[in-house]
């Protein structure tokens, strides 16, 4: 009889602890409400790069003095990032047109807002913003910081159309949202300010740094023939405006678009009606689709072999030599990081 007790008590302590350990990270659902399910231990944002990606951060960051990412601020940055309830509709989300999956980018030309209506620009890939060291966001530059960004698909009619005093209001309702604004902030007060901070900090660590360039760059691999050739084409060909003059390597991104662009959208002439564009880093570039600012070029194949029935004209300074493509790919496509795609602590937290 004794022995049954003890082996009673135990099957139920130990169901106890598997229900205790499930149950951190079990959806839980209270009435409508869709909580989050967070790791016990928050996940590590605060990263220390390899020499070449840090010495890149070093001289570009745009991070505020007031605002650096902590593993608390990136935790409710990536709730917040995926929290439908964020929107008029309830149903999109940053997370909607910035994909995991697609490296945060929306590999469709235009991407649906609420109430199925289409942006008029391609989405643009939140890969490694922090390197842009001027800051401006959006093809056009029009946000002067990455936290004044975060507030405007928010408040766009078509993306996700509320106003910052309805977003405090839903917000403030949700019932997981005051812990994690203490954790992230030290108090409970929730507000569109911390709101744009906390999708800052998660939005600027989303950095690649795992991809074959990077082993090649710190002596782990090295580049076949193709790959080799293409680094070169892409770094020497046709200066002075090479591509990476432009797109400056590690992290191909640069705060330059300094060249009036090619006449591919007479719609639409960017950074101050002046036909120029922002471009976003190039790192991810061979899994993406629809490129450029108004998604017309399918991908990067028939961006450097232009042509064909219905297919846009050639982009200046975006070709190379036909015999020269297979290389240019076979480079472009080691700065592929799968780490970004598939890693928990950028995935949707919401069951
Ligand atoms: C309905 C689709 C949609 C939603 C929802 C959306 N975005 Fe975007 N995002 C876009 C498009 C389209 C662009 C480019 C717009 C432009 O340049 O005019 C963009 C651009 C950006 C950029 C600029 C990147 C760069 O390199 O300049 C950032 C950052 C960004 N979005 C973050 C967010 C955040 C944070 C949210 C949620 C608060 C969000 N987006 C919600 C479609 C969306
Ligand atoms: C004069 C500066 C300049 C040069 C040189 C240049 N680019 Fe670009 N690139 C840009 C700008 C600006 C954009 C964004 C333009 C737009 O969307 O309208 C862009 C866009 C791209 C895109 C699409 C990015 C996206 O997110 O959709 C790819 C891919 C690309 N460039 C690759 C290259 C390659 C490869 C070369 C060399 C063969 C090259 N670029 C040369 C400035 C340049």
């Amino acid at each position: 009889m004794k022995k049954l007790i003890i082996i009673s008590t135990l099957v139920f302590f130990v169901s106890g602890l598997q229900f205790c350990s499930k149950s951190d990270t079990a959806p839980v659902a209270d009435g409508t409400e869709l909580k989050p399910v967070l790791p016990s231990t928050v996940f590590d944002y605060v990263v220390t790069y390899p020499a070449h990606v840090q010495a890149a951060l070093t001289a570009n960051d745009n991070t505020p003095a007031d605002n650096p990412i902590t593993n608390d601020g990136a935790t409710l940055g990536r709730v917040l990032f995926y929290d439908k309830q964020l929107s008029k509709d309830n149903k999109v989300s940053c997370g909607s047109c910035h994909k995991q999956q697609f490296s945060f980018d929306d590999n469709v030309a235009l991407s649906a807002g609420v109430d199925g209506g289409l942006t008029t620009r391609n989405s643009m890939a939140i890969l490694n913003v922090r390197f842009y060291k001027g800051g401006k966001m959006f093809w056009d530059e029009r946000a002067a910081t990455l936290e004044k960004q975060a507030l405007q698909p928010i408040q766009n009619h078509v993306e996700m159309d509320l106003t910052l005093a309805q977003l405090e209001t839903k917000v403030n309702a949700l019932s997981y949202y005051p812990a994690l604004f203490q954790k992230a902030f030290g108090s409970t007060l929730i507000d569109s300010v911390r709101i744009a901070k906390a999708l800052s900090q998660f939005e600027r660590s989303i950095v690649t740094y795992q991809s074959k360039y990077d082993r090649v760059k710190q002596g782990l691999a090295t580049f076949t023939a193709a790959e080799a050739q293409g680094e070169q084409l892409f770094l020497n060909a046709a200066a002075p405006n090479t591509c990476a003059s432009c797109h400056t390597p590690p992290m191909f991104i640069t705060s330059m678009p300094n060249a009036p662009f090619a006449l591919l959208d007479a719609a639409d002439l960017g950074i101050n009606n002046e036909n120029r564009f922002k471009s976003g880093s190039l790192r991810n570039i061979g899994t993406r689709t629809k490129l450029f600012h108004n998604g017309r070029i399918e991908n990067l194949q028939a961006m450097l072999t232009p042509g064909g029935p219905g297919a846009p004209p050639p982009i200046p300074n975006h070709t190379v030599a036909q015999q020269d493509v297979q290389n240019m790919l076979a480079f472009l496509n080691t700065l592929t990081d799968n780490t970004i795609t598939t890693e928990a602590k950028f995935s949707n937290p919401f069951p």
